[in-house]
């Protein structure tokens, strides 16, 4: 009685975004707000870990208690979150940006009479199968997150194996999840599939800060 669950444990989380260059004004984006990832840092700190939270370029509040190493590529990210193990529990939220331009322009690209430009993009690294993959520094616990509208659960399961985490929060992302307050996930682990109500943020991340306290032991 008295110490919290999760205390003397570090946590690893990534939320929100990357933006990808393509010129000193012009990026690639999506719609992530961060709210998942900052509420499940949140309720990691709440629980007595040490939080170090990677966030991508989003509009919220550092939670309490948490460590946070502001980024904006998912290079950037990726690195950061190398320089930030080892870990515990490492919860990978962030909606990382699939691919960037092959090379950024160094100026202001210009409209001209050559029409459109042709954007060449590359492959991002995947920092969750990296850290999937760290071998003697990888957590002993690696929570993977997947949006979906269709299939979830068998997206999921194909994603837990491609990975190699341990668990995928699935979220349905058919409604209207990104930026909003509320999200349905289903919790897939090994032992099998778990189906939560639609929560609040807040309230998955307190009920997922409890399941990786149980697991952690
Ligand atoms: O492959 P997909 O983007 O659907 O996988 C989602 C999961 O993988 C999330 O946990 C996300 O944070 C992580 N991810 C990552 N690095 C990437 C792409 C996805 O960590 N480059």
């Amino acid at each position: 009685p008295g110490a919290k669950p999760l205390a003397g444990k570090r946590a690893l989380v990534t939320a929100g975004p990357t933006h990808e260059p393509i010129d000193p004004v012009r990026y690639i984006a999506n719609r992530s707000s961060g709210k998942q990832g900052f509420a499940i840092a949140a309720a990691l700190a709440a629980q007595g870990a040490d939080v170090t939270l990677v966030a991508g370029p989003v509009n919220l509040p550092t939670p309490a208690g948490v460590k946070r190493v502001d980024v904006e590529t998912a290079r950037e990210m990726a690195g950061a979150i190398d320089a930030a193990l080892p870990a515990d529990v490492a919860v990978m939220v962030a909606a990382v940006a699939d691919w960037r331009t092959a090379d950024a322009a160094t100026a202001k690209m210009k409209k001209g009479a050559g029409g459109p430009p042709a954007l060449a993009l590359v492959e991002n690294p995947d920092i969750l199968a990296t850290v999937s993959a760290a071998g003697a520094r990888r957590p002993k616990l690696v929570i993977g997150f997947a949006a979906e509208t269709d299939s979830i659960v068998d997206h999921a399961n194909t994603k837990l194996a491609k990975k190699g985490c341990d668990w995928i929060v699935a979220n349905d992302v058919s409604g209207e999840v990104m930026g909003g307050d509320a999200n349905r996930i289903h919790l897939i682990t090994a032992s099998g599939v778990e189906d939560w109500p639609e929560l609040p943020k807040g309230e998955v991340a307190a009920k997922l800060a409890a399941r990786i306290a149980e697991a952690l032991g």
